[in-house]
């Protein structure tokens, strides 16, 4: 990855942007959270991971404590369980409350909905709607009753509003995360809790394109959705991350900032994909002829 330098060198942050800063990233040991873990240990924040797998934890923390010299603590949990979530909060908050909770655990595959047993739909809605809960509701509570204040970032999708077929488990989670998002940054933000989401589009990652983009061709496919011509990166989704969770974005409340290089704009405009198709004598032949009269 990266330093906090933007690709012509510039500085993006200062350096101690999180000092102080306490953060919990659900599924921090792999892919965007792992990213995400990796920037805010640069700008001095103390970073706690957590996913199911206790070697790729325990390799992430190692890689991410020696690059970037921050503190680092990991521990397993799965986040369907809300005991175990339970006892990963409050082991957490023996040495000091979090400030930020950010959820980015997550489970999604491609497969069509009719053919998905009911144990695939609690599996995906597990992860990613209840694991968000029982985390959200552990830290909320704590911060509530003690009054402190808090920033909770929520990582969704771009298929939130629109739904998509064939990740309908995932769809349907993450729609309901994007409401948890919006009704709690009201019921809570006049009580100094904050809470928006980050819907990025495609950003490579083994987790992510390994289950949804599983051939070459099908990336090319995706990519060429997409008005930037490219996919996003990880050090893109972890500035973005960075500053929703700092101080420096303190009025942003209940929003969810799309990351996708203009990719649902482009997916969701009604006659995109049929203008695609048309060659250059089919353009021509749409425009109005020389000296017809126009109706
Ligand atoms: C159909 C499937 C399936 C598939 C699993 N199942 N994979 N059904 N198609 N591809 C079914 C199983 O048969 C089983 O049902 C049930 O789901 C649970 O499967 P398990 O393997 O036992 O579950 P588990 O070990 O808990 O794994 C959870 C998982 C897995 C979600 C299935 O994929 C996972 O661990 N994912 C975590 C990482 C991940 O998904 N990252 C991608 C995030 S990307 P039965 O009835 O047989 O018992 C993302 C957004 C990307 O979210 C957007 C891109 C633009
Ligand atoms: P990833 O590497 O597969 O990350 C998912 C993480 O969640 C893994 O570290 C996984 O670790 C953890 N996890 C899964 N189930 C868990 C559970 N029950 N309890 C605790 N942790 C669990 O994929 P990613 O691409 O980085 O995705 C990160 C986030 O970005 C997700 O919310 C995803 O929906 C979102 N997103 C990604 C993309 C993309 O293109 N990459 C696009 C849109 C949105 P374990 O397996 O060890 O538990």
């Amino acid at each position: 990855m990266n330093t906090i330098k933007t690709p012509d060198g510039a500085l993006m942050f200062q350096k101690n942007l999180l000092q102080n800063k306490r953060i919990l990233i659900t599924g921090g040991g792999t892919g965007l959270g792992k990213a995400a873990a990796q920037r805010f240990l640069e700008l001095g924040a103390t970073v706690y991971i957590c996913g199911r797998r206790h070697e790729v934890l325990a390799a992430t923390e190692a890689e991410l404590r020696d690059a970037t010299g921050g503190t680092i603590h990991s521990r397993p949990c799965d986040v369907r369980d809300a005991t175990q979530v339970e006892e990963m909060i409050e082991t957490i908050w023996k040495d000091g409350p979090l400030d930020v909770l950010m959820n980015n655990a997550a489970g999604n595959f491609l497969a069509r909905t009719e053919e998905l047993s009911l144990r695939a739909f609690e599996s995906v809605l597990g992860i990613v709607l209840m694991g968000t809960l029982h985390t959200t509701l552990a830290c909320g509570r704590r911060w509530l009753k003690s009054g402190q204040s808090a920033v909770v970032l929520n990582i969704t999708t771009t298929y939130t509003d629109s739904g998509s077929a064939y990740v309908v488990p995932s769809a349907v989670a993450k729609s309901g995360v994007q409401a948890l998002t919006r009704s709690l940054a009201v019921e809570w933000g006049n009580r100094g809790i904050r809470m928006n989401a980050i819907a990025p589009g495609p950003v490579p990652t083994e987790g992510a394109f390994s289950r949804l983009l599983p051939r070459p061709e099908l990336e090319d496919l995706a990519k060429k959705r997409i008005p930037l011509g490219r996919f996003g990166t990880a050090e893109e989704f972890a500035n973005l991350a960075a500053f929703l969770v700092s101080d420096g974005s303190s009025y942003i409340n209940g929003d969810t900032i799309t990351m996708d290089g203009g990719e649902w704009l482009q997916g969701a405009g009604e006659f995109t994909a049929l203008g695609r198709m048309l060659s250059e004598k089919e353009w021509e032949m749409m425009k109005p002829k020389k000296g017809s009269p126009a109706k």
